[in-house]
């Protein structure tokens, strides 16, 4: 049985009313993530929705202060290999300052996680700093060889 707090803290998808929750300023607690406009926010979101099997943007709601607390995406990447297998691609995980240490951030990644695996992924990947190895351990996932990058803004 969940306690009432932690139905107030439900993990669900990503829904168009959630920039006016304070979604925008989360991804912000995250990185470079300048103002996006209301036109561009749907547009992006539609685009999303279209391939919504293959991007989940999940996010957890305060039902007491109606704010976007934690957000996570997986993208499922379809593959040759493996029997035509897939893959799923962990991202932009974030979880407010201010509700940092209640388990919102290994809900996520669980919720992110079984996704994957209900779809049938083989393995599910994520890129993280050396500071948040623990956290990611702790839902389960282990250091596997090293990333590369090449950024062109
Ligand atoms: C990393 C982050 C998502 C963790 O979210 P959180 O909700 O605070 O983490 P949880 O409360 O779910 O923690 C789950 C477990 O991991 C541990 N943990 C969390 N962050 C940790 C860290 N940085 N180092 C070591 N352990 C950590 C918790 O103590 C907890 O342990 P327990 O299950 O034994 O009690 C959050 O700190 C965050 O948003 N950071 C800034 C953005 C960021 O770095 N995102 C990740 C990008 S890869």
């Amino acid at each position: 049985m969940e306690s009432s707090e932690e139905q107030k803290l439900q993990v669900r998808k990503l829904e168009l009313s959630d920039k006016s929750k304070g979604f925008i300023e989360l991804l912000q607690q995250l990185t470079v993530c300048d103002s996006v406009s209301d036109k561009d926010f749907e547009d992006r979101f539609r685009e999303l929705n279209a391939r919504a099997e293959d991007h989940r943007v999940l996010v957890i709601e305060d039902a007491r202060s109606g704010k976007i607390v934690a957000t996570g995406s997986v993208f499922i990447e379809r593959k040759f290999i493996r029997n035509c297998g897939k893959v799923g691609h962990i991202e932009d995980v974030v979880v407010d300052a201010n509700a940092r240490g209640m388990q919102l951030g290994k809900k996520i990644i669980n919720a992110l996680t079984d996704y994957a695996h209900s779809l049938g992924c083989y393995k599910v990947i994520l890129d993280c700093s050396v500071e948040n190895k623990a956290f990611y351990e702790k839902c389960g996932y282990k250091q596997k060889e090293i990333q590369m990058v090449k950024y062109f803004s």
